[in-house]
């Protein structure tokens, strides 16, 4: 089953922000916000964390999966209003978090998106604006985190779509959290959306690394949740959808001869997808680029 709209997946899972850009709240004894959202989510947020009477004060723990735009836009903002809430990311997201290249990046992304939507740049009085976020935890591989009343986090580090993504598992709700870092279905539709943008074997292998685990429930930080069956049978067809990809990929630049020419017309049909209509055109070719350099071998 596939679930687009926000609400509880479970007593101890709920699912907020919107089917676009999702995020969850695990809620153990302590709670955890899985995802960092996006700065214009941020009202919307606030307005479901009422709806359902959630105590901000039992929140302990936001996960960033990885340091994209659309996964930690709504950070400054959280940390600025709930100071008592440690952020928790990979090691390499850290440091892509302080860089100033890639913070000036997300920063304008940010404001370009806000205007484009008019919105406001600030919300409760606090500035909407990106700047490099501290991490109060960093995990690797295996780690674990209690949130008490029988639930964890368990960890994984599972690049390829970017270099520091990262993954998270409940076994007790046997839940997966990946972000981008699987596949996901088209808005009305089965065919998959690969997310193999930084590297096509890393992506594989993260694929193979989170295959082993029973699967009930999958939430992505797109595109919603899949439950049952659909969610069980995720990841096995994530990888053959990653393959088929690369060898399109393949096949395409054997006809076109171009390189430049197959990541344009790859960007642009990227481009059509709603989910990244606000993607600033030259940032979607400068993905696109780093995809399809991956998928031929060229990086
Ligand atoms: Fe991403
Ligand atoms: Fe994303």
């Amino acid at each position: 089953m596939r679930i687009q709209k926000p609400g509880f997946i479970t007593p101890q899972l709920l699912f907020l922000g919107s089917r676009d850009i999702c995020m969850y709240l695990v809620m153990g004894e302590h709670y955890a916000l899985l995802g960092g959202g996006v700065a214009w989510g941020v009202a919307k947020l606030e307005a479901q964390l009422d709806q359902y009477h959630v105590d901000r004060n039992r929140i302990r723990h936001l996960v960033i999966s990885h340091a994209h735009h659309d996964h930690c836009g709504a950070v400054p903002y959280l940390i600025s209003r709930y100071p008592h809430i440690q952020t928790i990311a990979s090691e390499y997201c850290t440091y892509i978090l302080n860089k100033s290249k890639p913070v000036r990046l997300i920063q304008q992304v940010n404001r370009k998106t806000l205007d484009a939507l008019k919105r406001p740049h600030s919300f409760n009085g606090i500035s909407l604006d990106f700047h490099p976020i501290s991490i109060g935890l960093q995990v690797k591989d295996g780690d674990r985190l209690s949130l008490g009343n029988g639930l964890s986090l368990h960890f994984f580090q599972t690049p390829g779509h970017s270099r520091g993504s990262l993954s998270v598992y409940i076994p007790e709700l046997e839940a997966l959290f990946p972000a981008d870092a699987v596949p996901f279905p088209e808005k009305g539709s089965r065919e998959l959306t690969v997310t193999a943008n930084h590297d096509y074997d890393d992506y594989i292998h993260s694929l193979e690394k989170l295959e082993f685990l029973p699967i009930r429930v999958i939430g992505y930080e797109h595109g919603g949740v899949l439950t049952e069956d659909d969610a069980a049978a995720i990841i096995p067809r994530g990888l053959a959808a990653t393959h088929q990809q690369r060898e399109r990929i393949h096949k395409r630049y054997e006809e076109l001869k171009d390189f430049d020419l197959l990541v344009k017309e790859i960007a642009e049909k990227y481009q059509t997808l709603e989910l990244f209509r606000l993607v600033p055109s030259d940032l979607m070719r400068a993905i696109t680029e780093r995809m399809v350099k991956s998928a031929l071998g060229l990086v």
